[in-house]
């Protein structure tokens, strides 16, 4: 299988589109925070033959794969090794100080969910893993070993919006005392035997709490908000940033850093807003765009995407 037929970039031609206007400068550099396959990435390279690449991933894998896709671009392409909150440091390292295009498409990779032994997905029996970067921290199996009752239903509660999140947990503690619950096969029937009949119609009983579980293992929101305003910190006058999420736990993130960096900080019943209150950001669009019913039809990935967008107008202090 080629990198194209396991991962379809998401809403490509409205980030190119968005991103084109900060990317028209000879030597303009684009990161790319979640590289991923390099489907994004290798569309830019493509398009923009003047840019240069800073392609960021926590996940070695997705490192080896985007590398061999992207080697024919030589030394216009550096990748880094990294948790997208280290944009900065990882933009320098490169050699750069500014980075004129960010994007940020978030979440796991078709390569990781479709991986078994990553154990990422509930339809397949694996170790449960999770980690995005599998060269260090905690799996999903020491969290669901040794986590409390109280911090299991927090976290699904929390990262899942599970309705069941008490029994759930609950289910997990009796029967861990049995034996270890180490793989997702037996994680999941754990879930199914807790779920009420009539609750067994909505949806998969596992997709929630495997969701809460990976965003634990990956602290993927505390990251997300550190990684956005890092990443509109690096943007020079006219720099662009897009970010594409697929929950709405880290939408609301998004939109409210967003929201942060573009609103006046004049203090409330000044008469005129003095230059150093007015916004250093301006969004690109209205609220959160969402795909196209073609592109839905077309890549089932593209069905929960919300696209936030922002440009620099004024330098930092
Ligand atoms: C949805 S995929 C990106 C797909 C890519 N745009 C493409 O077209 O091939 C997300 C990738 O970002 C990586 N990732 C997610 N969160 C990350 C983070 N906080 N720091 C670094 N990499 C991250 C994942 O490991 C995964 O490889």
């Amino acid at each position: 299988m080629s990198p194209n037929d396991i991962h379809t970039p998401v809403l490509l031609e409205r980030c190119v589109e968005l991103l084109a206007p900060a990317l028209s400068r000879d030597g303009a550099v684009f990161v790319d925070g979640t590289l991923g396959m390099g489907g994004h990435s290798e569309a830019f390279l493509e398009r923009f033959p003047h840019i240069r690449l800073v392609g960021l991933d926590r996940d070695t894998d997705a490192l080896r794969i985007a590398g061999e896709r992207l080697a024919r671009f030589g030394d216009r392409v550096t990748l880094v090794h990294t948790v997208n909150d280290g944009i900065a440091a990882a933009v320098r390292s490169a050699g750069y100080d500014a980075a004129d295009g960010i994007l940020f498409d978030l979440g796991v990779s078709s390569l990781q969910l479709d991986r078994a032994d990553r154990g990422f997905a509930y339809s397949q029996d694996a170790p449960l893993d999770m980690r995005m970067d599998q060269t260090t921290g905690t799996t999903a199996a020491d969290i669901v070993a040794s986590y409390g009752e109280g911090d299991l239903r927090r976290i699904f509660e929390r990262y899942g919006e599970e309705k069941l999140a008490g029994r759930y947990a609950r289910a997990i503690i009796a029967a861990r005392q049995q034996s270890p619950v180490d793989r997702s096969g037996r994680l999941v029937e754990i879930l199914i035997a807790a779920t009420p009949y009539a609750a067994q119609r909505q949806g998969h009983p596992a997709k929630r709490v495997f969701q809460a579980l990976r965003i634990e293992v990956n602290r993927e929101l505390a990251v997300l908000e550190r990684a956005v305003p890092d990443a509109l910190d690096i943007l020079p006058v006219g720099g662009r940033i897009v970010v594409l999420s697929f929950q709405s736990l880290e939408d609301r993130i998004v939109k409210r850093v967003l929201a942060a960096a573009t609103a006046s900080t004049a203090p409330a019943g000044l008469p005129v807003e003095l230059p150093e209150h007015q916004p250093k950001f301006r969004l690109l669009v209205r609220g959160a765009e969402l795909a196209s019913d073609q592109e839905r039809e077309r890549n089932p990935r593209a069905i929960p995407v919300r696209l936030r967008a922002a440009e620099r107008v004024r330098a930092a202090a």
